[in-house]
């Protein structure tokens, strides 16, 4: 009976890029002995037109089910080829790419032995996967048209107005009793050199709200339940003591911030005279003429630019502002600025100019010595260390003024946990990516702008607002959202139902009956793995990355000489990005890892880092995303705490645990790859890495 698992090899020569190192001819060799293996093609070019055409045409005549491509790297050409193998009628996720130019020929130049039979070893590997592949599809969700915006600032408002501009419906939902937020508090705003009154803006942006049919408006509202996924959002709000369900199809987050409690700070909460920048800018948006205060303070960095936070990033400007404003107002009083560093861009620096002109004293202090409150018979001071002068100075205070750092809105806890996304540790949310995807949270469909995200001034604040609500904007127009389907599956027949895939899942995907029996939401799942890795019954399979897919490579990968050897497993993000960054550099290390791409580090199981070092592997490397990066949130935080308990089951296996080794990079970092690959290879003391009796001869995978 013929096999009927039909598996065609495609070896390119990349030009020289690969031919000029690797003898190409022998991996061809190579892998046609390699078992269920019925073609094999050597190509020059593998992805011009006329190549991608001539794969075609042999995947129809051989009639493949299974192709492996031993080409450059996936990260670039791997969607080109899945296209090519769909247009050939085979489902493209039967298709598995395996890297011999970024791997192989750029990063063992001088060694064509042991790059002929690294290239030879991966090609096993890759067949020895793609065997056990199976069929896949892209999961596609509809996406309605309405959109529920967090949050009624600026940010919020500005988001809202945009989405409703476009033709969908938008549900704006404030906590405070009018819309406006934190800009409602403020006296005035910065445009060119003049100061424009905050009051104004707000007003101007929320007749525009309440008057838009697309809009709809709930202030001094709670939002008492919200769950669901992009298309599928459900939230109860109470408003004016009625609760509403409604139903939205994306999310935009708006929350805005607050400044840091300044208690402990200069006295600030006990004397009414010490006030922050916020407090201050309240007194005079109500009309506060500040009668009395002859003397002012400001001091920066009250709380920021320490051990715990960075620069909050506005407070030079609104410091330069309000300080020109209580010099210039023709009360004749004396303003001091006290500052570490004055950060200011664009227009802020004609402030400036303004301030010292109009007589502000701007005096700057040492990072570590910051100015002291004085009190002598009721009367407040500041002794300030003046870095020009190289002296202390005392500077009497009717006023002193904090420029405080800030934090986000009180309301982030609650709608992180409701919402499934993450924030940083001073409660604003955070971004997928900070270049990739800065309005954007991980889970797609929601969206976020302003303060919410960062301390911003008023014109990045209403940008943000209008690109937020263009991203969301984008899935409603489609009417659909598509995802890849490389996801978890879920086979409960072992399931003792100990609901860690649930606690686990980064996005929400997994969710637990009452019987805490875990079903999977496949729209929401991003395929990381990390459930499946950590699964103690191993009820759950990852498209693509199943753990028998992954043995059998492990398998493959030591099939020969394995005590020689390094299986590494590498994330397609960050790591592999390494990888191949290396391999553009050309910096050339030690033939020795064998690698496995996974999608995020947070899929590889203890048991396949045990099954290497059983199979008799030198060492075994598990490479993720930089902290604080990984692509799936989290992942390779999962993972660095899984490896070290990692390292304790071998250590009580007998095998050293000093040889697994865990490496975290960024896709630039080739340098900081192959000098791991040095230093792994050094430590472990391995041999020189020859080419294989296999390398001139027909091979079988064992
Ligand atoms: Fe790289 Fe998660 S994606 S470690």
């Amino acid at each position: 009976m013929s096999d009927p698992t039909r598996v065609g090899v495609f070896v390119c020569d990349c030009g020289s890029n690969i031919a000029g190192v690797v003898d190409v001819p022998a991996v061809v060799r190579y892998a046609a002995g390699l078992e269920h293996v019925v073609f094999v093609d050597e190509g020059r070019w593998s992805c011009s037109v006329d190549a991608l055409a001539r794969m075609q045409r042999i995947i129809r005549e051989q009639a493949l089910n299974r192709v492996v491509v031993a080409a450059c790297t996936p990260r670039t050409h791997e969607p080109l080829f899945k296209a090519t193998v769909k247009e050939a009628g085979l489902n493209p996720y039967l298709l598995e790419f395996v890297s011999i130019r970024e791997q192989v020929s750029w990063v063992h130049m001088h060694e064509r032995d042991a790059a002929t039979w690294k290239a030879q070893e991966l090609v096993r590997m890759g067949v020895a996967k793609a065997v056990l592949l199976e069929e896949g599809a892209e999961i596609r969700l509809p996406v309605g048209t309405t959109c529920l915006v967090i949050g009624g600032g600026m940010a919020g408002m500005t988001a809202a107005l945009h989405v409703a501009d476009q033709g969908f419906g938008a549900v704006l939902v404030e906590k405070a009793p009018a819309l406006g937020g934190l800009l409602s508090r403020i006296s005035t705003v910065i445009h060119g050199r003049r100061e424009v009154p905050a009051t104004e803006l707000v007003r101007a942006a929320a007749a525009r709200i309440e008057a838009h049919p697309g809009i709809r408006v709930f202030t001094g509202a709670e939002i008492e339940s919200l769950g669901g996924y992009v298309g599928n959002y459900q939230l109860a709000v109470r408003a004016g003591g009625v609760s509403e369900r409604i139903d939205a199809a994306t999310v935009i987050v708006a929350t805005g911030m607050r400044e840091i409690d300044a208690a402990g700070h200069f006295r600030h909460g006990e004397d009414p005279r010490v006030v922050t920048q916020l407090e201050l800018e309240e007194r005079l948006r109500r009309g506060d003429r500040l009668d009395g205060v002859e003397d002012v303070v400001i001091v920066q960095c009250v709380g920021s630019r320490n051990e715990t936070r960075g620069c909050c990033a506005i407070g030079c400007a609104v410091a330069v502002k309000n300080a020109l404003r209580l010099a210039a107002d023709g009360a004749g009083r004396r303003v001091h600025l006290l500052y570490r560093d004055l950060s200011l861009v664009k227009d802020e620096h004609l402030h400036l100019e303004d301030a010292r002109q109009a007589g502000v004293r701007f005096l700057r202090f040492p990072d570590d010595r910051y100015p002291e409150l004085l009190e002598t018979e009721g009367k407040l001071a500041v002794r300030v260390h003046d870095l020009l002068l190289d002296r202390d100075l005392e500077l009497a205070a009717d006023l002193l003024v904090l420029t405080t750092a800030y934090r986000g809105d009180d309301s982030v806890d609650r709608l992180k946990g409701l919402l499934k996304v993450s924030a940083n540790a001073d409660g604003f949310f955070q971004e997928a990516h900070v270049k990739l995807g800065p309005l954007d949270f991980p889970a797609e469909g929601i969206a976020l702008g302003g303060c919410a995200k960062s301390p911003k001034f008023l014109r990045d604040s209403l940008e943000e607002g209008m690109g937020a609500a263009m991203r969301v904007s984008i899935p409603m127009k489609r009417g659909y959202v598509e995802a890849a389907g490389i996801v978890a599956e879920l086979d409960l027949e072992d399931c003792e139902n100990c609901g860690l895939c649930a606690k686990q899942c980064p996005y929400g995907a997994i969710q637990l009956s009452d019987q805490r029996e875990p079903s999977l939401l496949q729209a929401l799942c991003k395929g990381c793995g990390l459930c499946a890795a950590d699964c103690p019954m191993e009820c759950i399979s990852i498209v693509h990355y199943s753990d028998a897919q992954l043995a059998a490579q492990v398998d493959a990968a030591l099939a020969e000489r394995p005590a020689e050897k390094i299986v590494g497993f590498v994330c397609h993000w960050c790591a592999l990005g390494g990888v191949d960054m290396a391999g553009v550099s050309r910096l050339q290390y030690p033939p020795h890892a064998r690698l496995i791409r996974v999608m995020c580090s947070a899929r590889v199981p203890i048991r396949l880092v045990e099954r290497a070092f059983e199979r008799g592997a030198a060492g075994v490397l598990v490479a993720g995303c930089e902290f604080p990066t990984c692509h799936y949130i989290t992942g390779n935080y999962a993972c660095d705490k899984r490896m070290e308990r990692a390292r304790k089951k071998l250590a009580k296996k007998g095998y050293d645990p000093a040889r697994l080794w865990t490496l975290w990079c960024s896709a630039a970092d080739g340098p900081k790859f192959a000098g791991a690959m040095r230093e792994m290879v050094r430590a472990l003391g391995l041999p020189a890495h020859n080419g294989s009796a296999a390398s001139s001869t027909a091979g079988r995978a064992s």
